[in-house]
């Protein structure tokens, strides 16, 4: 037996996850294990901070509940999330196709179903009316008829539905299906930016940072179509003051929008519009799933 010193513990913890019989596994958690124990020993580590590591990370995981997935949060203000998207969209997506965006902790599974050009803003329809028209094509520009867009969004008071009112709500978020044509119109109101949520663990984390903690106004978008890589993207509306400073890293360029009246091919002429193409790649045969972030409910363990 040999005394593990600095350096040899690092080689003996891999050594003995080496029999981990999924390979994806055993590459995932010798790399994880490495870095650990380097970065450990970059700062040199102290037993103190070690365990206050271990606390905030006790605190994290006991903000999750259904509604709130709190080791999400900290993934995205650590800029692990936009980097994962980042790979990602490297690996599958085609030069045309348009750029993912963070899923965050507010998308919710099922949400309500309307009709074209119906609004989202059911019971929270203060603020500036607005319509989002476009196509969803591939990235070649063929209409993908009937793919399914999935939007969700703060209201004018930059509050989702999960932190306005009680969870049995759901309001400015719903899913609209794209015609013959890959066309979509819907109505909303125009969000403005808003604070990640800064009552818990990670809040206190980004505080201590001297961080805004401020998201720029943007709307979620899913867009979902047989045979096609599901998109999980954002627009961004260029006018917010934190365009250039998201908490959670998720603008891209190719992301921002700016409504105004008058666009051609506007549904509807009395409104501010924006219009906006979604281009779907294609899926890959064994390509795994694209969202950086899921439903908080589906992460909880099973009860009983
Ligand atoms: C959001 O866009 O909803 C969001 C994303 C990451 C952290 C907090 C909020
Ligand atoms: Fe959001």
């Amino acid at each position: 037996m040999q005394d593990l010193d600095r350096d040899s513990v690092t080689r003996e913890a891999i050594a003995q996850m080496a029999a981990t019989p999924d390979p994806r596994m055993r590459e995932i958690m010798a790399a994880a294990t490495r870095h650990l124990h380097e970065f450990a020993r970059e700062v040199n580590l102290k037993p103190d901070e070690w365990l206050a590591g271990i606390a905030f990370l006790t605190a994290v995981g006991q903000a999750c509940t259904p509604y709130r997935q709190e080791f999400i949060l900290l993934s995205d203000v650590l800029g692990l999330s936009r980097l994962v998207n980042v790979m990602h969209d490297a690996e599958g997506r085609e030069a045309a196709g348009t750029e993912t965006s963070l899923l965050g902790p507010f998308f919710r599974e099922k949400a309500p179903e309307f009709a074209p050009g119906e609004s989202i803003a059911i019971h929270d329809a203060g603020g500036t009316e607005l319509v989002i028209f476009g196509q969803v094509t591939d990235a070649e520009g063929s209409p993908l008829p009937g793919a399914v867009i999935d939007v969700w969004q703060t209201n004018a008071e930059g509050l989702y539905d999960l932190q306005a009112r009680d969870a049995s709500v759901m309001d400015m978020r719903g899913r609209f299906r794209a015609d013959g044509e890959g066309r979509f119109h819907l109505r909303t109101v125009k969000p403005i930016g808003y604070s990640i949520p800064m009552d818990g663990p990670v809040g206190q984390f980004v505080h201590r940072q001297n961080r805004h903690g401020m998201r720029p106004a943007h709307i979620h978008v899913l867009v979902s179509a047989e045979g096609h890589r599901e998109l999980v993207t954002a627009l961004y509306f260029a006018d917010d003051p934190n365009i250039g400073s998201d908490t959670v890293f998720g603008v891209s360029q190719s992301l921002v929008v700016q409504e105004a009246m008058g666009q051609p091919g506007s549904p509807r002429p009395d409104l501010p519009s924006i219009h906006y193409d979604f281009r779907l790649s294609r899926l890959e045969a064994g390509e795994g799933g694209a969202r950086v972030g899921a439903d908080p409910s589906s992460l909880m363990p099973a009860a009983g």
